[in-house]
């Protein structure tokens, strides 16, 4: 696997505190900080994981950011699902390589690039976003990830489709392997997903709010029993620790409550009847 920083990657330089700059590596400029100057020349070519020296002595480790480092980073339209509850979407709605997915709405691509690179090469994602404004952000983040930090580039993940279009009137594909929304009332997506969705798909709604998770569940027992069989609602909780030289325990901050993943699986009623 190739580790050598090249020119025209997106790196982050991390000093003794923890602390992150972000750069695009271009020959022939430097990078000014607080603590001096460094030339990207002198980044360029090294092993990630090497130290370099700013013209005032301050050491800086370079790294590819990961996925959700970068996610942290990057530029925010929306809303963006966190880090802990992609690591669960991806699981809970078994999306596997070569998965056909479509997901509602786009925002600022956050899912969406956790998705193409499950799905890998030979699976398709297809993003619906309403908001122009929105799906030009998400395309900007997703070209800058696949195209600047992502060793495997856009070769290694899936193929993208994206859509300016409003869910809650339609899906143009059909014969999906999963659906994944996050928008604010899906149960007004549930008759194109009825049509869309395979059998044997999985739905996942992922909403902040009880009341939401609450008001899908009803509508899929009045107006869709036994077309859907729920598989799971679920919370993620992750609590950091700290450790220092006299004390290990938990960190005062944390990110508690964020959203509720939804799961259900498509069946078919006929057998079911
Ligand atoms: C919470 S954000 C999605 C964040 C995204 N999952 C991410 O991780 O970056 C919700 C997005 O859904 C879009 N949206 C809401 N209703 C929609 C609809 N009916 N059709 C398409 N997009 C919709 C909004 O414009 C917004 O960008």
């Amino acid at each position: 696997m190739l580790t050598r920083i090249k020119e025209g990657e997106l790196v982050h330089l991390i000093d003794k505190k923890g602390k992150r700059y972000q750069i695009v590596l271009k020959a022939s400029i430097s990078f000014s900080f607080t603590h001096g100057v460094i030339s990207h020349d002198d980044i360029i070519g090294l092993e990630e994981g090497s130290t370099v020296k700013s013209s005032l002595g301050e050491k800086l480790v370079v790294v590819r950011p990961t996925l959700a480092e970068y996610i942290s980073k990057m530029r925010k339209g929306s809303q963006i699902i966190y880090p802990k509850d992609i690591a669960a979407i991806l699981m809970l709605a078994d999306i596997f390589p070569g998965a056909k997915v479509l997901e509602a709405g786009t925002g600022s691509g956050a899912l969406t690039m956790a998705l193409l690179r499950a799905v890998g090469k030979g699976g398709t994602v297809v993003s619906y976003e309403r908001r122009k404004e929105f799906s030009a952000i998400a395309k900007s983040n997703i070209e800058t990830f696949f195209d600047k930090v992502e060793i495997a580039g856009k070769e290694g993940s899936g193929k993208l489709v994206s859509r300016d279009k409003d869910v809650y009137e339609g899906i143009e594909e059909k014969e999906l392997d999963r659906i994944i929304l996050d928008l604010s009332e899906p149960w007004r997506v549930l008759k194109h997903v009825e049509k869309s969705l395979r059998n044997g798909g999985i739905l996942l709604c992922y909403n902040p709010t009880v009341l939401q998770i609450y008001k899908l569940s009803r509508r899929m027992d009045l107006r869709y029993k036994g077309v859907f069989h729920v598989m799971g609602i679920y919370e993620v909780g992750i609590r950091g620790w700290e450790i220092k030289e006299r004390s290990m325990r938990p960190e005062h901050k944390m990110i508690a409550h964020t959203g509720f993943i939804f799961v259900a699986r498509h069946v078919d009623k006929n057998i079911q009847s």
